[in-house]
């Protein structure tokens, strides 16, 4: 099936994004789901570093106080006055309860203020979403593997709007497995990036961590290869660190790229796309795109600053949602486990 391309009428084109479902304070402003004027995020890391992962109230707190001078950058930025903004769109799920509302409180009251649509959004589409900003013409069906600090998925996106979900992971999701992998060893948070900092000095051989469920269906198991890891540097407290985490993110990787290239085969793809925070993992990348050339798959890898949480996908998924759906009622509330709507 080829992509419908845009809707041919559109009312409200100039999309101020807004997202505060985690760590990251972000507010965008972008042009028919495409166009990007401004992207600001704002991120929380430092805030949260000590305690070695999110807190919660902490984040809640900072979003407080970070999100209307994010906005306010986003306008300027964009060279965009208030009352250009056509509509506004926010995550209001799934995530952090308390993030969420910081974000969604100030979207309803912005939207009021300004007479514009609210419209409230997946944070699970808008990150597939993210694709579209700098690959507007991305044909489909196309196998989107969609990894996060909270997701795991297999993803065939059939036309715009319309996802079936073939898999998801049963424990952890890939992220927190590189994130509390690195903090057993003390590498820091969020453990993704360090990880794959130090796995360009190891050897991705040199130890064989399990690949769970990689020949078995389309779900996804982290949980046993971050305990081979734990277990391993406590009989091994000698071991060269960047070995482990060469060998573990090979371990992750293998299974990711197999199920997604399998994935593809089956569903007869036009191509394989990430999307999610662990998308930034060179390894992954670098991995994704092997096996599409070798199987003659376009490969489409948003750039890293796409992949990781910000407003602009939020904009961009949000302008797609406007067209199909309408506005959002104002009564909308925050949506910790959403899901990702299903054919
Ligand atoms: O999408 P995201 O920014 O937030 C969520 O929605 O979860 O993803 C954050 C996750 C964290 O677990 C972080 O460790 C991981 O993405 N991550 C990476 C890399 N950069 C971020 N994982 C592996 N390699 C990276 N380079
Ligand atoms: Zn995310």
């Amino acid at each position: 099936m080829m992509t419908t391309g845009s809707p041919t009428r559109s009312t409200a084109d100039r999309i101020l994004g807004i997202e505060t479902s985690c760590d990251e304070t972000a507010a965008a402003l972008v042009v028919r789901g495409t166009d990007v004027l401004s992207s600001v995020v704002s991120s929380q890391i430092e805030l949260h570093q000590r305690f070695g992962g999110v807190v919660p109230e902490v984040a809640s707190r900072a979003h407080v106080e970070l999100l209307m001078p994010v906005v306010s950058q986003a306008l300027v930025e964009a060279g965009v006055a208030d009352n250009e903004v056509e509509a506004v769109a926010v995550t209001h799920g799934p995530g952090l309860v308390g993030a969420l509302l910081v974000g969604l409180s100030a979207a309803k009251a912005l939207s009021l203020v300004w007479g514009v649509p609210l419209v409230g959004m997946n944070h699970l589409e808008a990150h597939l979403y993210a694709a579209f900003l700098e690959e507007p013409d991305l044909e489909m069906p196309m196998v989107f593997l969609l990894v996060s600090g909270g997701h795991t998925m297999l993803i065939v996106m059939e036309d715009h709007l319309r996802y079936r979900v073939l898999g998801s992971t049963l424990d952890d999701a890939a992220g927190e497995a590189f994130d509390k992998v690195a903090r057993y060893m003390n590498l820091g948070y969020p453990g993704g990036p360090v990880i794959d900092r130090l796995a360009v000095d190891g050897d991705p051989t040199a130890i064989s961590f399990p690949r769970a469920m990689a020949h078995d269906g389309w779900d996804f198991s982290f949980s046993g290869v971050k305990t081979a890891v734990v277990n391993h540097v406590r009989k091994h407290p000698d071991v060269d660190v960047n070995d482990v985490a060469a060998s573990f993110q090979e371990a992750v990787v293998d299974v990711l790229v197999d199920k997604a290239r399998r994935a593809a085969r089956e569903v007869g793809a036009k191509g394989l796309c990430l999307a999610g925070g662990v998308a930034a993992n060179s390894r992954l990348r670098e991995k994704l795109l092997d096996v599409c050339v070798a199987d003659g798959y376009r490969a489409f890898l948003p750039s890293r600053a796409m992949c990781t949480d910000n407003a602009a996908m939020v904009a961009a998924a949000g302008w797609w949602r406007l067209q199909a759906d309408g506005p959002s009622a104002m009564t909308i509330g925050a949506e910790p486990s959403l899901r990702l709507p299903s054919i």
